[in-house]
């Protein structure tokens, strides 16, 4: 088979499932994975001879694409904030609104350093709680070379997916294994002076959303990474502040991802465990995003 006759196949396999814009992006992503071609090459290579082996590849991910399996899974790597990473099914693919509460760290760091009048930002202790793929941890860290960055997540799968991102972006974190609703478990986190900044996109879906989620989202990534019950969905955010109160710097700042429905009532949340300065943020689409607070 020839490159032209796989894409061929390749279209007519799953054209009824996915628009064709994306159907022409996954062939796109499979080439550059399997075959080493970039978009361009594929255009000018027609005739180049297809082996059996990479043959079967592309027929593995027709088959994964049809069980509505994310691209990202298959070809097991993605993009975030302009840096590579790997990605599973132990890890939540990250997704773009992220991006912007990474900027928005990002900005108050520069704004914090202004303030204290610092050339680097030696000072800055940093923590990442619910790290999955690791990669607020390690955007940050990668961003802020002098920052000691920490990371921690309940899931050995995605610690190990995690690490092996910080090392893929030559990043170094300390990395710690912990349930954060256990109040016990907190000791782990080996801060001496105080935290500056903890920045946490917690699972915050409500089992009553599953129903308006795509099939792939629903059936492929970690339910733990995503889920938690309607009658308590604010439960990570309420713990984290409460964790936030005990190790954050007086001046420490506060970061949440937020479900777009709940900015109102985590407003009310960090007013009642005694946060100031509460500023929701919206992102791209307008939605309630982002919420920063600072501890006293
Ligand atoms: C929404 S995902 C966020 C992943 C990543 N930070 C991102 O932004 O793409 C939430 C993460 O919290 C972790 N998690 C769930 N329950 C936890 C718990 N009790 N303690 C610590 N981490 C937990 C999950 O394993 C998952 O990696």
């Amino acid at each position: 088979m020839n490159l032209k006759e796989l894409k061929k196949y390749f279209v007519s396999s799953i054209y009824e499932l996915y628009p064709s814009e994306e159907v022409q992006s996954f062939f796109n992503l499979l080439s550059e994975k399997h075959l080493g071609l970039s978009r361009i090459e594929i255009a000018l290579n027609s005739d180049k001879s297809i082996s059996e082996a990479n043959t079967l590849k592309f027929e593995k991910a027709i088959q994964q694409l049809k069980d509505f399996e994310p691209i990202q899974y298959i070809i097991g790597e993605t993009e975030f904030f302009g840096l590579p990473f790997k990605v599973d099914e132990n890890v939540l693919i990250p997704r773009p609104e992220t991006e912007e509460l990474i900027s928005w760290v990002l900005e108050e760091i520069k704004e914090k350093r202004e303030e204290r009048r610092e050339e680097r930002e030696d000072e800055f202790e940093i923590l990442d709680i619910g790290t999955g793929s690791g990669c607020i941890a390690i955007s940050l860290a990668s961003e802020l070379p002098n920052a000691k960055v920490s990371a921690l997540d309940i899931s050995k799968g995605a610690l190990g997916i995690a690490k092996q991102n910080a090392k893929l972006n030559k990043v170094i974190i300390n990395f710690i294994e912990a349930d954060i609703l256990d109040s016990n478990a907190w000791k782990l986190v080996p801060i001496a002076n105080g935290i500056d900044i903890i920045v946490s996109n917690p699972p915050y879906v409500r089992e009553l959303e599953k129903e308006l989620m795509e099939p792939n989202v629903v059936k492929h990534e970690p339910a733990t990474a995503l889920f938690v019950k309607d009658d308590d969905a604010l439960l990570f955010y309420r713990k984290i502040a409460q964790f936030g109160k005990q190790y954050l710097k007086p001046t420490g700042l506060l970061f949440f991802e937020i479900n777009e429905y709940l900015g109102e009532s985590m407003l009310e949340l960090l007013k009642e465990e005694g946060y100031s300065e509460i500023e929701i943020k919206k992102d791209i689409f307008n939605k309630d995003r982002m919420i920063k607070c600072k501890r006293l």
